[in-house]
């Protein structure tokens, strides 16, 4: 099976910038505490009528004119997401029709939650390697803000909005794979962990469940901190070691950006440096299935990767689901006509 390569990336924030000061305001919570427990600066928030399809669109544009193809170049449009414009149809099918893909090509949502982005490439890898498809779009999107309960400090501070988006393509056969390593897991017994209690069929919305608040994000944090610590660890050293790579060798592991504490624990439980983490979670705090692609777009336009870098990926979150997968960066630096970061 041939291995799909990363050769367009991009990615979108709101213009909107809510730092911890401001929050503090209107919710018992500080500065302080948020930055020493998470790392979480400022966090980005839609403007009113911004939904996911808009700052998915944005992505996925940027990630075209990085890979140099038009819109009908797509073979199939995967989106990421758990806070999408509607509960139906697919926000991936609005997207098709914001980029002005006629080309009646495949689009349909993923819900693996923060892991969803992992998910994603590895499904666009299995399909472009299995030859079904050539180009596929990946986005990581959420418009968390719309989710979460604004008077419940433990979760509110942690979220923040964006989009991120690759563009993926065949790898060359003389070339290490683009994407491999892939692992992607869940364990369905703890997913009273991490939900949305409200909106779906078990519970519909009612006047009962909108006035105990259950449609937004409830988290056992410290139990969710456990296992990702536990489990990212094992999914980052899983990955490397199916590519028999050593940790030493790894130039960056793009993770999810949950919390600054996290990584810092699974770096020291995989081995791999801290310094090696890219981290951007202090200006866009937890952006869920968005995190990674964000993070990695903002390495590409800084110029951190480079042909031959060495990427982990990992994530984890509500589900619980996790995964991890290398990615051999074949792109080159970003020339000044693409540069656009969020
Ligand atoms: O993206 C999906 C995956 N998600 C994650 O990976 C998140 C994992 N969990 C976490 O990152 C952390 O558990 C949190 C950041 C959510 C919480 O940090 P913590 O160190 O586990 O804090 P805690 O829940 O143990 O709370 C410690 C104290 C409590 O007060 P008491 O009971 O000790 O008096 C909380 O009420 O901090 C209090 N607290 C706050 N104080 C100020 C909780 N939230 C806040 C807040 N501001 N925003």
């Amino acid at each position: 099976m041939l291995a799909a390569q990363v050769i367009g990336v991009g990615s979108y924030a709101p213009d909107r910038r809510v730092d911890n000061a401001e929050l503090s305001r209107t919710i018992e919570t500080s500065d302080a505490w948020i930055r020493e427990r998470t790392g979480i600066g400022e966090r980005r928030i839609a403007a009113p009528g911004e939904v996911a399809s808009d700052l998915a669109t944005a992505a996925a544009k940027r990630a075209l004119e990085v890979a140099g193809l038009k819109p009908n170049d797509i073979d199939m449009i995967v989106v990421a997401t758990v806070t999408g414009d509607r509960p139906l149809p697919a926000t991936a099918a609005i997207v098709q029709r914001k980029l002005g893909v006629t080309n009646r090509c495949g689009a349909f949502d993923l819900a693996a939650a923060c892991a969803g982005f992992v998910y994603g490439l590895g499904l666009g890898n299995a399909l472009i390697g299995q030859g079904q498809c050539r180009h596929v779009l990946v986005i990581g999107v959420e418009v968390l803000s719309r989710f979460v309960d604004w008077q419940d400090r433990t979760t509110c501070v942690l979220f923040g909005d964006g989009a991120g988006a690759v563009v993926l393509g065949p790898g060359a056969e003389e070339q290490p794979p683009g994407i491999s390593g892939v692992h992607l897991h869940c364990q369905g017994s703890m997913s009273h962990l991490l939900t949305i209690p409200a909106g779906g069929s078990e519970r519909p919305a009612s006047e009962a469940s909108l006035a105990e608040r259950e449609h937004y994000v409830r988290m056992e944090g410290q139990d969710v901190f456990r296992v990702a610590v536990k489990e990212l660890a094992s999914a980052c050293l899983s990955a490397i070691d199916a590519q028999q790579l050593k940790a030493a060798e790894v130039d960056w592991v793009v993770a999810h950006q949950a919390n600054e504490r996290i990584l810092e624990a699974v770096a020291q439980r995989s081995g791999i440096p801290f310094e090696r983490f890219f981290r951007n979670i202090a200006r866009y705090g937890n952006t869920s299935s968005a995190s990674i692609p964000l993070a990695l777009d903002e390495a590409y336009q800084h110029g951190s990767l480079e042909p031959g870098s060495k990427l982990v990926l990992c994530a984890l979150g509500a589900g619980i689901a996790w995964g991890s997968c290398v990615v051999r960066w074949h792109l080159p630096k970003p020339t000044p006509r693409s540069a656009a970061g969020p």
